[in-house]
């Protein structure tokens, strides 16, 4: 019998008509059956304050009971001045504290960039698995730098283009893969 795994989804920007959260949805709607992706929201995150780490505030609590309720993790973010938006770095900080006790340990994880611009948002990626690294979330080696993607989607936010539909299915078919290679075995 096959399981779902349950993947929490992160998207690193708070704007309404954002492109990473199109990506990011229609990434949940072509998960492949043994996935399910849903978006963890971030924006009403208070920042992160280690005085708080005793008892942190309630938002921040549930947020890290949704990453440890999780199999894996799958992080879609712009790029901001080359690096991640400060919402997603504040987000993975939340996640991670008190010491010892990081909601991220051990889940696999993939990233995936997206930009109107040319290179995809590399910058970002690259930025995030280097923080996914210390945070001990094995991450899917293979690359999606998501470019020009301001013109990958129609006026209600679906998906226009075959190729990206293509490559995100790829995508989505080796995370599955990683997942099961990298995640808890099932209880
Ligand atoms: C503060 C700020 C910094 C940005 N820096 C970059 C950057 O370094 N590289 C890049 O490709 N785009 C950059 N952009 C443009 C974003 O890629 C663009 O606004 C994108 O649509 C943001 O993602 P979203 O549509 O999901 O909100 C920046 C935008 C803002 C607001």
């Amino acid at each position: 019998m096959t399981t779902t795994r349950r993947v929490a989804v992160i998207v690193g920007s708070l704007r309404k008509d954002s492109l990473n959260r199109k990506l990011a949805k229609a990434l949940a709607a072509q998960a492949p059956a043994a996935l399910s992706l849903e978006i963890v929201e971030i924006g009403a995150l208070p920042l992160y304050n280690q005085d708080n780490d005793a008892t942190p505030p309630p938002p921040s609590v549930a947020f890290k009971k949704s990453i440890e309720a999780a199999d894996a993790v799958l992080f879609v973010t712009p790029e901001y001045n080359r690096s991640v938006p400060g919402v997603l770095k504040n987000a993975i900080d939340v996640g991670s504290r008190p010491y010892g006790k990081s909601a991220w340990n051990g889940k696999p994880g993939a990233v995936v960039s997206v930009s109107p611009g040319a290179i995809g948002a590399f910058g970002a990626n690259h930025q995030l698995r280097q923080s996914l690294v210390f945070l001990n979330v094995p991450a899917l080696p293979h690359e999606a730098y998501i470019g020009g993607a301001g013109k990958l989607f129609d006026d209600k936010g679906a998906l226009t283009s075959d190729d990206t539909r293509e490559f995100l299915k790829k995508f989505l078919h080796l995370f599955e893969k990683w997942i099961e290679a990298n995640a808890a075995p099932r209880a």
